[in-house]
């Protein structure tokens, strides 16, 4: 038994919410490591979906560290670069951080006062959105350039950029969505900005929408890559154990039923513990109960975790096989994720059998690795060096799976 009758007030649960506060578990480590990274290297920040990346830029924007002054925006929805500069704008403006810390060092001149003004007309006045004529470059520059005159630290956190490249090419052209990367690609590398930080955020593979575009992973190849991992265990356990004394209301929680969810759960992914840890405990409710049981927790596992919580997630992770990959590679890595999903553990051997039994081209090692390395780095699977095997990199994806596209394809 584990005795938390003594603990302070513990996390509620925030599904689908922007945890803050004591509900925002752990992560410091995780923030620590970007925030040394980001002071000399610009930084793509990349997890499978649902792993908490929104949340800790969320943090970092909210708890700015090392002087520098943040701006976050989410750019998914956003489908132009004159859109991309519009909301920098906007955000500074109404911010007014920077204006108000140039007052402050007097180090506001008319000339500065001028730009500012100008460019507020030009965008509010011109409305920068749909004005194809304005060449946005120019906007862009102006507004990099006037950045570049302030003498603090500015960090620009911007989340889910891979799908705004994505939504660039499909609503404009690949071209622009190809121009952008290089402006954007130009301003990180400018000696000129060196008081500017990005850190980027994204769910989808940001090499597949470099590909679609037309654009080589040169083009992101200044970015320092960190790729957000679950909880580690201790972490998850203390998170379990928190969450069930809170919302729970239990003063003493044995360890079997912390290890029964950290085991249903696999990787300890927040967003999945508390949708496991809140239906378990609905269902305990509804039965009249006052503990939890292994049958409970699996019964919410299946019922809830597994449906509506993770469907809409991970269709993406489905529909993107045929969107990503050419027609012969999509069958084969279904077929490989079928398997490992199947088996749970899987040799490479195994693989690479099963691989040389459906390829319909020449059999080749490097194909093969290919494959194995696309679906490493789009998060369907891990590779355990130890053993030489893969497994899925979490258990819902792969109970997913089972349960939405257990099918083979002839
Ligand atoms: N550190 C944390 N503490 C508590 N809950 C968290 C934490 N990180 C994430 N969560 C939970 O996970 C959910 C998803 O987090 P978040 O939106 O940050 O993930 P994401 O990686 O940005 O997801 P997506 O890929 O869908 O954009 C949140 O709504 C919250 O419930
Ligand atoms: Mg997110």
């Amino acid at each position: 038994m584990v005795d938390h009758a003594n603990d302070e007030e513990g996390p509620s649960f925030v599904i689908g919410n922007i945890p803050k506060g004591r509900n925002m578990w752990g992560r410091d480590s995780e923030i620590d490591n970007l925030l040394k990274t980001i002071i000399n290297d610009n930084v793509l920040l990349t997890a499978c979906r649902r792993f908490g990346k929104t949340s800790i830029m969320t943090k970092m924007n909210e708890n700015p560290r090392h002087d520098f002054i943040c701006f976050m925006f989410d750019v998914e929805s956003r489908k132009s670069p004159q859109d991309f500069v519009v909301t920098i704008f906007e955000k500074i403006r109404d911010d007014g951080k920077i204006v108000t810390f140039l007052n402050k060092a007097n180090k506001i001149t008319k000339e500065f006062i001028d730009r500012v003004e100008k460019l507020k007309i030009s965008v509010v006045g011109l409305d920068l959105r749909e004005n194809k004529a304005l060449d946005w470059r120019d906007m862009a520059n102006d507004l990099i350039n006037f950045l570049s005159e302030y003498e603090g630290k500015l960090l620009f956190l911007i989340d889910e950029l891979p799908q705004f490249i994505l939504n660039i090419a499909k609503h404009h052209s690949k071209d622009m969505a190809y121009d952008f990367l290089n402006w954007f690609r130009e301003v990180r590398q400018s000696s000129r900005l060196s008081n500017i930080r990005w850190l980027v955020g994204g769910s989808i593979g940001v090499e597949h929408a470099l590909t679609k575009v037309g654009a080589k992973i040169h083009m992101i190849n200044d970015l320092s890559i960190i790729v957000l991992k679950p909880f580690s265990n201790k972490v998850g356990k203390e998170y379990v154990e928190a969450l069930l004394k809170k919302e729970g209301n239990f003063t003493a929680i044995p360890s079997s039923i912390v290890d029964k969810i950290l085991s249903t759960i696999g990787s300890p992914v927040p967003y999945f513990l508390q949708i496991l840890i809140k239906e378990s405990l609905n269902a305990m409710n509804d039965a009249d109960e006052t503990i939890l049981t292994d049958e409970i927790i699996e019964e919410a596992y299946h019922k809830y975790v597994l449906g509506p919580a993770s469907k809409t997630y991970f269709q993406h992770y489905y529909d993107r096989l045929s969107g990503y990959y050419d027609k012969d590679e999509e069958k084969i890595t279904k077929r490989i994720l079928v398997e490992t999903a199947r088996k749970g553990t899987i040799l490479k051997a195994e693989l690479f059998n099963l691989y040389k039994m459906i390829e319909t081209a020449d059999v080749s090692d490097t194909r093969f690795n290919d494959i194995m390395a696309n679906i490493e780095n789009d998060f369907y699977v891990i590779y355990d060096y130890k053993n030489d095997s893969y497994r899925f990199l979490t258990n819902v994806l792969k109970d997913w799976w089972l349960r939405y596209h257990n099918i083979i394809e002839e």
